[in-house]
């Protein structure tokens, strides 16, 4: 099939290069320039692994292309993907101004049917939005909505997107069914098909209920702190039962990323506008907002006051092998120890240029862990890089032998044995 897809970022470009991979003809637009630019030349702007190999073969076998230009995408293909942003706005509510635009540019310039389908995660009735605004513009020409969102995780993007659990896809016609089972007929996983408000719901239920679990275990962690239990047995308990799984139930610094607080926001809007208010996902808003303070409160138990001390963050990106920074939990940690007077110097295996952008000279980067290390009071762990499970922690260089680990990468009685003063997480 031939398929465009219009805003080439973590979504976009692997969805495209996906599609191009599993056989489709695929034209990826942006309004960027400097990224199409750097494309066409096989420089990949976001760290993803498997992502640059596959970006460069599909390109060099002319099965993906990169364009600035709307009408040339529209003109290319039938089926086309929208997959830019849509980050929430102050109140929580998904800004959907990206997506209109791009709605508003395909109905002016297109002459011929197609399908539009939207990868960007949208509030449910989108898709009715998006088709009275297509009438509103275009009276004339043919056209189907299409909802199928995406459901990857950074990290492991391409894989996800290869073999997913679950292909959704929201339709409301023959036409477009077929054509979208068409362009994923080389991906061996179970299609859900429904209707177009169905399918947009799964998208926000699904992340609500991912972030629900990270809080509940977060929740837990706290009373295993208060009674002597370690989560990480109780969590492991738990998610031998099928029922309840073992995914997305690690204690931690709290869940971060462009997604789940947006996500969780935008849907926690939704609902209220449908007169429901989703108490329980506010809840979940707050575990993870107290989650961090909490994690500072027991920086403060073991180092005593801030003002001076100097701490290795180790970890900034949002989770690990991403340089992806939105939403990081790193970000307001870091800002709590700045605001007491505390200095920073942090390592990052790949997010360091993105962490810089945001964070200026604020904090000090370091080019390995050990350098972060070199003379400070304690390393803090905010993000679980496999490179940091394997550190052999007798060639820090910590002026006193503390572990902070909010992520609880390391076992607590080995830690012991090697002289450190470890604490983790709910354990
Ligand atoms: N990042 C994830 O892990 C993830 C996972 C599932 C779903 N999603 C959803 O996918 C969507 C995209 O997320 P992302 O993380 O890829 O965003 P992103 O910010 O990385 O990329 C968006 C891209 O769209 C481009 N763009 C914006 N307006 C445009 C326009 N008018 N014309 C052409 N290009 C335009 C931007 O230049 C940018 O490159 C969001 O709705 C998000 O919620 C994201």
């Amino acid at each position: 099939m031939k398929i465009t897809v219009i805003g080439v970022g973590y979504v976009g470009l692997t969805t495209g290069v996906c599609l191009a991979e599993i056989g489709n003809d695929v034209l990826c637009v942006d309004k960027d320039k400097i990224k199409i630019v750097d494309l066409k030349q096989g420089k990949i702007p976001i760290y993803e692994p498997g992502l640059a190999d596959k970006t460069l073969k599909n390109y060099q076998n002319k099965k993906l292309n990169f364009s600035t230009s709307i009408k040339e995408g529209i003109d290319f293909a039938d089926v086309i993907f929208i997959a830019v942003g849509t980050p929430a706005k102050y109140t929580g509510e998904a800004d959907l101004t990206s997506v209109e635009t791009v709605v508003v540019d395909i109905a002016k310039k297109m002459t011929t049917y197609k399908i539009i389908v939207s990868k960007s995660t949208v509030p449910v009735e989108t898709g009715k939005k998006i088709q009275e605004t297509i009438r509103l513009y275009n009276r004339t020409t043919d056209f189907d909505i299409v909802s199928n969102p995406e459901f990857l995780r950074e990290g492991s993007a391409v894989s996800d997107f290869l073999n997913p659990y679950r292909i959704v896809l929201g339709v409301n016609s023959q036409k477009a069914k077929d054509a979208m089972l068409e362009v994923y007929q080389n991906i061996d996983a179970p299609k859900i098909i429904t209707d177009i408000e169905s399918a947009e719901l799964i998208k926000h239920a699904s992340n609500s209920f991912l972030a629900l679990k990270i809080s509940y275990a977060n929740a837990l962690s706290r009373i295993c702190e208060k009674v002597g239990a370690d989560i990480e047995f109780v969590t492991q308990g738990m998610g031998y039962d099928s029922r309840i799984g073992k995914d997305f139930l690690n204690a931690g610094v709290g869940f971060g990323g462009s997604c789940f607080p947006k996500d969780l926001a935008a849907f926690i809007d939704i609902s209220n506008n449908c007169g429901y208010n989703f108490q329980l996902l506010k809840e979940v808003q707050k575990i993870n907002d107290d989650q961090k303070q909490s994690f500072i409160d027991k920086i403060k138990e073991i180092v005593w006051n801030l003002k001076g001390k100097k701490f290795a963050v180790l970890g900034l990106s949002f989770k690990p092998n991403t340089d992806d920074m939105r939403e990081a939990p790193s970000l307001d940690i870091i800002d709590s120890l700045l605001k007491e007077g505390a200095i920073v110097t942090a390592f990052d295996p790949v997010a360091t240029k993105n962490a810089k952008a945001i964070l200026g000279d604020a904090i000090t980067y370091a080019e390995t862990i050990v350098d972060a290390t070199k003379g400070a009071d304690a390393v803090i762990i905010l993000t679980e890089w496999a490179d940091f499970k394997n550190i052999d922690v007798a060639n820090l260089k910590l002026k006193t032998p503390i572990i902070i680990d909010g992520r609880n990468i390391f076992d607590p009685l080995e830690m012991k044995k090697k002289g450190y003063i470890y604490k983790g997480i709910g354990r």
